[in-house]
């Protein structure tokens, strides 16, 4: 099985790139940039990656993202992350970036942007792999500086496919974002949000009724409201699922009992994704690994999972029919 998830060809559809910053490089870039950390080693670092909830995990991943300052930094954080993605036969990745974390420290968004857009073309060349970006709009901030970014995202229009709605969940409603939303799809973006991790259904029907996505990013709540799977289902929306990140911040205490495999017998269409790897112990053949395991998912189990990455990604009609013939000759193959 482990063989088989390793070399099945994938996508991967949520992942934060400040989350793949890993102990190592965060050290390494504290360092040349001459940043105090409250931490003396990686692995006293690691030992501070126990959380109670999510908020409890962004507290550190914000502090940790203080590092990266130069166009160089994020090109390195996004290149290491896209060398594991072929080394885990990841054909396309949709990246998710945060840039609020970055200009509110007075980073330009020019440089973010850059470095992370210049390590996905040197990734397409060497590599092969595609990507998009999907810009993210912390939600525990206001519309209005959501507004400042999408501003600001202007110029590079042509390098972000998509917005997204990140950080704490709960007490931030995705409606609280329905005009940036409409801005946003004006300017071509394709609107994406984080519902239902924390947050109950009832954000999840925001999400699609106000904020109009066309991809749920989590979507375990959905499960508390039939009426809802059925809406999620007639709407051929999927859910960018994340096992070892709900184990992580006990949105699922207990991976025997989570609910990937309801949603497939149900009709939904999940995906399995590593959401922040560095933090949350692995990256997303582990995630894929974890859950077959917990749930003792069969291969055509796996094959299904990841044909929705291929069939849900944000991609053109020829591109994903070319990898989903090449997913498709594999199972043949090795089923
Ligand atoms: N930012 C990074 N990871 C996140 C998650 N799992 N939920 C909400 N915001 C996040
Ligand atoms: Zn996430």
């Amino acid at each position: 099985m482990q063989r088989f998830i390793e070399n099945l060809p994938k996508a991967e559809l949520h992942l934060h790139i400040e989350g793949t910053l890993e102990p190592e490089l965060l050290f390494k870039i504290a360092e040349r940039n001459q940043i105090d950390i409250p931490f003396t080693s990686v692995e006293e670092l690691r030992k501070a990656y126990d959380f109670d909830c999510l908020q409890d995990f962004l507290d550190i991943y914000y502090q940790g993202a203080n590092v990266l300052q130069t166009e160089q930094d994020f090109y390195d954080l996004t290149y290491a992350y896209l060398q594991k993605c072929d080394q885990q036969n990841v054909r396309h990745t949709e990246i998710m970036f945060d840039p609020q974390t970055h200009t509110d420290r007075g980073i330009a968004f020019e440089t973010v942007i850059n470095g992370i857009s210049k390590a996905c073309a040197d990734a397409q060349n060497n590599f092969g792999i595609s990507s998009y970006l999907i810009m993210s709009y912390l939600r525990h901030l206001s519309e209005e500086e959501a507004f400042k970014t999408l501003a600001q995202s202007l110029p590079f229009k042509n390098k972000i496919k998509a917005v997204g709605l990140d950080s704490s969940e709960k007490g931030n409603p995705p409606s609280k974002f329905k005009n940036v939303y409409e801005a946003s799809v004006k300017e071509g973006y394709i609107p994406l949000a984080h519902a239902g991790e924390e947050g109950d259904a009832d954000y999840i029907w925001e999400a699609l009724d106000i904020l109009k996505i066309v991809r749920i990013d989590h979507g375990n709540n959905a499960l508390q409201d039939d009426k809802l799977v059925q809406e999620i289902i007639k709407r051929d929306i999927a859910m960018t699922v994340c096992p070892l990140s709900n184990k992580a911040l006990q949105v699922v205490p207990d991976l025997k009992k989570h609910p990937l495999k309801k949603m497939m017998e149900l009709g939904l269409k999940p995906t399995v994704n590593s959401d922040d790897p560095a933090y949350f112990g692995g990256q997303v053949n582990q995630n894929y690994i974890t859950i077959q395991e917990a749930l003792k998912l069969s291969k055509k189990d796996l094959y299904e999972l990841a044909k929705n990455s291929f069939e849900y990604a944000l991609l053109d009609k020829e591109t994903k029919a070319s990898y989903l013939a090449e997913l498709e000759a594999y199972y043949k193959s090795n089923a």
